[in-house]
């Protein structure tokens, strides 16, 4: 009878494993916008295997792959570790907080030398923190900041100098009339930086009458179908006379052009997004998208690589950004974005090799 036990328990727990290392947890994100090819990704090549002299493994704890920038992340930051002569190993926790807790406490027990963590939620995380410094391992804060915990540090961009670029694009081209903001996540600090760099733009046209925000709203999840939601609600509530849309991603700007399609005014409404992904870039050829921000993912990936082996090999980083995550001044490193719209497409996303030519213009003139 013990033995039966035994072997049911055994089972339930590799179960639980297996579930844990696959992160299967399916979001339904049936509203995909169409995207025309993403198959070259463009990876950089592993040079000659560098031989893991000291045996570093650095542990990636990832919110999701979902978005196609997440999957760049994932391959150049694991190229880039491995060119160091390091290990890594990858989990993604597809948008759920307590399975990423777990798969992280996975990765502390494989007695990674390092974690970084892109967290899904920045308060959530801070428990990850805690577990990963009582077995004496340092936490490296990739793209999104954890919040009011003790973490070694930041590497990201300038997120609220990216919400600027875009209500900057948009109000040159837009002073006056009824804009509509499609948030990202409540849960990612990002997406509170990029709602402030927006307003801080916008207020001065908001205070003076010029700009009025009708509509503003996050999108759970950053799901796309949660955006297409809030932007029908936006068009219906305004009696779909809107002047311009700013989202806080292409995803999520991909539904709101979805939505002004169906209503027949794409290309009429100028919208702003962030990523660069393959889509946006063929929608600003188009002309349904005005500008993107484009995030050069292989230099964040790189340097947060750089920094998180040389602190698994012991090395002090401090650097003289420090940005306050309501609890420790974090040394941080902060990037610098890029706003592309149709003029500059060519000399940004295409001559950096972030996308081929032939695919952000596939079908459209030049
Ligand atoms: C943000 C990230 C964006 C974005 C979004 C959705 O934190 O900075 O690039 O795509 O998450 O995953």
């Amino acid at each position: 009878m013990e033995l039966r036990i035994g072997r049911v328990l055994t089972l339930f727990v590799s179960l639980a494993l297996f579930f844990v290392a696959s992160g299967c947890e399916k979001v339904d994100r049936t509203l995909q916008p169409e995207v025309k090819s993403v198959e070259n990704i463009d990876l950089l090549p592993a040079k000659e295997a560098v031989p893991n002299k000291d045996g570093i493994k650095i542990g990636f704890s990832m919110d999701t792959l979902e978005e196609e920038r997440w999957l760049r992340d994932r391959d150049l930051f694991k190229t880039a570790v491995e060119n160091l002569g390091a290990e890594v190993e990858i989990l993604a926790a597809n948008g759920d907080d307590a399975l990423q807790v777990l798969q992280a406490e996975t990765l502390i027990s494989q007695g990674v030398d390092l974690l970084v963590v892109v967290p899904h939620n920045a308060e959530a995380a801070a428990t990850i923190v805690k577990k990963a410094h009582l077995a004496g391992i340092k936490v490296l804060s990739y793209d999104r900041l954890i919040k009011n915990a003790d973490i070694d540090l930041y590497v990201s961009f300038d997120n609220e100098r990216v919400g600027e670029l875009q209500a900057e694009s948009i109000t040159k081209l837009v002073p006056k009339g009824k804009y509509v903001y499609i948030g990202g996540a409540d849960t990612d600090n990002n997406a509170h930086l990029f709602k402030k760099g927006v307003f801080n733009v916008l207020q001065p046209f908001i205070d003076n009458g010029d700009i009025t925000v009708v509509y503003d709203q996050w999108t759970k999840n950053w799901l796309p179908s949660n955006a297409y939601a809030n932007m029908q609600e936006a068009l219906k509530a305004n009696g779909g006379k809107i002047d311009a849309v700013i989202a806080a991603n292409d995803a999520t700007a991909g539904m709101a052009i979805q939505v002004l399609m169906e209503a027949g005014i794409a290309g009429d409404v100028p919208v702003a997004g962030q990523d660069a992904e393959l889509a946006a870039a063929q929608r600003i050829v188009e002309g349904t998208q005005t500008m993107t921000v484009y995030k050069p993912i292989p230099t964040l990936a790189e340097e947060a690589a750089r920094l998180a082996v040389a602190m698994a090999r012991g090395e002090y980083i401090d650097t003289e950004r420090k940005v306050n995550n309501g609890k420790v001044e974090v040394s941080s490193v902060l990037l610098s974005p890029i706003a592309v719209n149709k003029e500059n497409i060519d000399e940004t996303v295409i001559a950096d090799g972030f996308h081929l030519e032939e695919d952000v213009y596939a079908g459209n003139k030049r």
